[in-house]
């Protein structure tokens, strides 16, 4: 079933027509009865005008992240705006693959210092393994550059610590590039949530749903093992903890949580190395084959040589360590109360979220991918206590996660002084804040015990956010 889905350059990436197509879904879907009392396009505007002279940037990390949302995407948007200085990762062919297809003649290097002393970036990007983040992002600050860093800032308290420390010596900027913000039904929430449509909200339910596909792919490579990604909690949930924490318009100040490792890893009775290879291809619904995508062919088989990455390993893994079904209570510092779970072998894609307020409830069902006929829009419901409920509608975006990438990085490379009604930049407290609730409910899983937000840094939670 899963054998021939074909792939985007970033698999995490794959539309949902193809999932219909590929997977030969039934077309059963209908649309709420609902009246529709508001719809709108939300298709990405025309881009700014740049402003002021191009940016240095250099990129550290030349896997299919920095190559493609953080590399050719920005070659083809903001080369107005920015000038690629350098290059850098530890895998030579990935390097000099990374050159060719973002289409840059800046000079490449193995070590990251020698490209800050003589590319003299600007600024820094940083898009390596997840636990490595933090000796970039302190190394470029005390080199005097602003950072712009993929989430997670880092996976554990001790670095996010290190990371404060460095900020507050140098003065320097960081961004973390939280771009589901920027997708235009989050930014509707955010905006009815802001407007108080549902009174003071008290509860969250959220709960998100990773497929058969996205889910199984964080567990191939560096992702299932926690030393790299400080497990889910932290790698993915970062993002979910991240829209709460904007949601709110408060800090997290405790969590409890629970976690097992029951689909994935240990939990077959056949595994092999990789699915290159593998004598369990035809009876094993997890076999992907990477060589059927070019790109990540060049960028990571045609490299294994280097560095030994292989980015096609077995799902079946006895190494595998992290946790595959999650779930956190989360207590805000205002006193919102959130149940959190993340599902990683789910059918479809998708989330379900409830804001429970004290003059309503606004809801939302939205689905990412899925074996049955695409809506058009996202759709939230808004109901009022004693009251009516209505639908808001919001067109699907273009462009990677909902138009939200595009605008994400209009913001930060064209008008980076732009108003920002909605709070979408994210800094590094924002960043700090969304890994600490990962941190927090790693060590409750584990230990068994809620763990207090203000226990883990010299960050003080705030019952509205700085
Ligand atoms: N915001 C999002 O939606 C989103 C989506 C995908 C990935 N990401 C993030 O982007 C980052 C990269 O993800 P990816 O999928 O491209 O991973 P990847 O493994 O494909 O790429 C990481 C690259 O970093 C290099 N690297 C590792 N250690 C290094 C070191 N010490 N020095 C220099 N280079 C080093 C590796 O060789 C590799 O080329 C991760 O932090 C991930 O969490 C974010």
């Amino acid at each position: 079933m899963a054998k021939d889905i074909p792939r985007t350059d970033d698999p995490h990436e794959l539309s949902r027509r193809q999932f219909i197509r590929t997977t030969g879904g039934v077309v059963t879907g209908s649309l709420l009865a609902a009246p529709v009392v508001s719809s709108a396009s939300e298709r990405v505007p025309p881009p700014p005008q740049a402003q002021g002279p191009r940016k240095r940037i250099a990129l550290v990390g030349t896997g299919i992240r920095g190559i493609s949302m953080w590399g050719r995407e920005v070659m083809a948007g903001s080369a107005d705006a920015v000038e690629y200085v350098g290059l850098c990762d530890i895998n030579p062919g990935r390097l000099a693959f990374a050159k060719g297809h973002i289409g840059v003649d800046c000079p490449t290097f193995t070590d990251f210092d020698r490209m800050l002393v003589e590319a003299r970036p600007e600024t820094v990007i940083v898009t390596t393994v997840d636990a490595t983040h933090d000796q970039f992002i302190v190394a470029a600050m005390e080199a005097g550059c602003d950072v712009i860093t993929e989430k997670p800032l880092t996976t554990d308290e001790v670095k996010c610590q290190a990371i404060l420390d460095a900020q507050q010596r140098t003065g320097r900027d960081i961004v973390v590039t939280h771009n589901y913000r920027y997708a235009p039904h989050r930014a509707r929430m955010k905006q009815l949530l802001m407007d108080g449509r549902i009174g003071r909200v008290t509860s969250v339910d959220f709960h998100w749903y990773l497929d058969v596909y996205h889910g199984a792919d964080y567990f191939r490579r560096w992702h299932g093992k926690e030393r790299f990604s400080g497990t889910l909690f932290v790698h993915k949930a970062c993002h979910h903890f991240d829209l709460l924490n904007w949601w709110l318009d408060s800090d997290p100040a405790q969590v409890y949580a629970n976690g097992a490792l029951e689909y994935y890893g240990s939990n077959n009775d056949f595994r092999h190395t990789q699915c290159r290879g593998c004598p369990h291809q035809d009876g094993c619904e997890h076999y992907w084959d990477i060589t059927a995508n070019e790109t990540l062919t060049r960028l990571y088989v045609d490299n294994e040589q280097h560095d030994g990455y292989i980015r096609d390993g077995c799902v079946w893994d006895e190494a595998i360590d992290i946790f595959d079904k999650m779930g956190a209570q989360i207590r805000y510092a205002n006193g919102v109360q959130v149940s959190y779970s993340c599902t990683t072998y789910s059918p479809y894609e998708g989330y379900r979220i409830a804001f429970n307020g004290t003059e309503g409830r606004l809801e939302a069902w939205i689905k990412e991918r899925q074996p049955w006929e695409e809506a058009p829009a996202d759709e939230i419901r808004l109901t009022d206590n004693f009251g009516q409920t209505e639908i808001v509608r919001i067109e699907h975006g273009d462009g990677g996660h909902g138009g939200g990438d595009i605008r994400l990085h209009d913001r930060l490379f064209r008008t980076p002084d732009a108003p920002d009604p909605l709070q979408q930049a994210a800094g590094f407290r924002d960043g700090a804040m969304a890994v600490l609730i990962g941190v927090a409910a790693r060590q409750s899983a584990r230990g068994g015990q809620p763990v207090e937000i203000a226990s883990l840094t010299s960050l003080t939670p705030e019952a509205v956010r700085p």
